[in-house]
């Protein structure tokens, strides 16, 4: 089987890691992959972004198999593209993806099908209809651009001036572009995050291993929010009792409805949930794999990744087949100094021949590159050191020992993944 893997971050190296594993597997493209993916796979030189240059490459290489891993393509209609040439994808078409790519697409979503959701203060075309909203809604309220922002468009908003200050960037100053054409106001709500991903043909599902994601920078949950600073995996996130009240209440409302919008989804959904006290609630659809979610739950693999893929895009999707190992799994990211605001890349990394020697240490690539015999930084997020074993506590240690050998100028991690070594237990309710 011949894979292609689109995509350069740490969830994709964890794909081509795991898809390499399988027999059936004889030829791994990754594009544009990173310098660790490089060791696993042949990258190509096309951006995700490129939607004419990726079609291009597919119609030349002719994959058994693509597997688009972020968002923008999927938004772009990747997935459509490579299905209208007869090409085999694993990933949503472009009415799917809207999912993700428009936040007042999803809202209206949640609320047409009755999924527990904030409460949608509302939507705004204008700033000045943004503004004079902002006197009559309760504080904190969350401001969210419509449109895709790498984890940016997002603002819990302590007071009105700082609510009214992210109106303005996004929509008179257009710090992200298009996406922030539009705005919406909704509820704050509070509890525990658990990222609950999902893989469908539409029709039937498996629920992968859950997973916890760090968002916020610094230790504590303090700091800017990035695009996830760590993760981790063990059953203890989710009770088979709260496993069937998710599925009830949310995850089946929403396959009926895509069905009954005339939109069959195929591939990975991610769904952003908030434990509150009042049940489960949908913070955020995405319609793929999460970063750094996926190096975790994908460390906790019990079953031949290439297969069931290539069934689930060949309508042989089989949930049964969807294993996962006992124990547990974390992955730390290391990222560049001053992310996720400025940072400088092009530094060596070193130590990481070290941190092999680790048993059931990955340490799995996102923003570096191969610079000759060295591996150089080359993105906010540089590296996501990842491990499994029988227990939480066990899986930190041994990410925690292996990232301590690496060392680049001005990286930083949090210490406080799945709750810091030591204090793992309370960590998984
Ligand atoms: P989103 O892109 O919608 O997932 O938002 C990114 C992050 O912002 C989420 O993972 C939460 O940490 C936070 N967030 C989003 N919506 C809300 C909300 N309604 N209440 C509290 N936190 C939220
Ligand atoms: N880690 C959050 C995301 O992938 O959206």
């Amino acid at each position: 089987m011949k894979i292609m893997v689109i995509g350069g971050g740490g969830r994709e190296h964890a794909l081509v890691w795991k898809l390499r594993e399988s027999p059936r597997v004889n030829k791994l493209w990754c594009a544009p992959g990173n310098g660790g993916i490089a060791d696993d796979a042949t990258c190509l030189p096309v951006e995700a972004a490129d939607l004419a240059g990726l079609v291009a490459i597919a119609e030349k290489l002719h994959p058994d198999l693509t597997i688009i891993g972020p968002e923008l393509p999927l938004v772009n209609g990747l997935g459509d593209a490579l299905r209208a040439r007869n090409l085999a994808v694993i990933g949503p078409s472009q009415i799917a993806a809207q999912l993700e790519g428009s936040k007042i697409f999803s809202k209206q979503f949640l609320a047409r099908h009755s999924i527990p959701t904030a409460k949608l203060y509302g939507e705004f075309a204008t700033a000045d209809e943004a503004y004079a909203a902002l006197s009559s809604v309760p504080y904190p309220v969350v401001v969210k651009a419509d449109g895709l922002c790498a984890g940016k468009g997002v603002l819990l908003a302590q007071t009105e001036n700082e609510a009214r200050d992210f109106i303005t960037r996004a929509m008179l100053i257009q710090e992200f572009g298009a996406a922030g054409k539009r705005v919406i106001l909704e509820e704050t709500l509070e509890g525990n995050e658990l990222s609950f991903i999902l893989v469908t043909d539409g029709d039937k599902y498996a629920v992968l291993a859950p997973t916890r994601d760090h968002k916020r920078a610094s230790d504590g949950d303090r700091g800017p929010n990035t695009g996830g600073m760590g993760a981790y995996s063990t059953d203890g996130l989710m009770t088979p009792e709260l496993k069937a009240t998710i599925e009830t209440t949310i995850v089946e409302p929403t396959l009926r409805g895509l069905a009954a919008d005339g939109i069959r989804y195929q591939g990975f959904l991610y769904i952003g949930l908030m434990l509150t006290k009042d049940g489960p609630k949908v913070l955020e659809f995405n319609c793929r794999l999460g970063d750094p979610e996926t190096q975790a739950i994908l460390a906790r693999v019990d079953f031949d990744l290439a297969q069931a893929l290539i069934n689930l895009a060949t309508r042989r999707f089989d949930p049964a087949e969807w294993k996962w190992k006992s124990g547990a799994s974390a992955c730390l990211v290391i990222a560049s100094g001053g992310y996720p605001g400025r940072f400088k890349t092009g530094f060596i990394v070193h130590g990481l021949t070290a941190t092999e020697k680790g048993s059931g240490v990955k340490v799995l690539h996102a923003g570096t590159k191969r610079q000759g015999d060295v591996i150089v930084t080359s993105g906010g997020r540089v590296l996501g050191v990842t491990a499994s074993a029988p227990s939480l506590e066990s899986a930190l240690t041994s990410a925690y020992g292996a990232a301590a050998k690496i060392r680049f100028e001005g990286m930083h991690y949090r210490t406080d993944i799945g709750g810091g070594v030591g204090k793992a237990r309370s960590a998984q309710d």
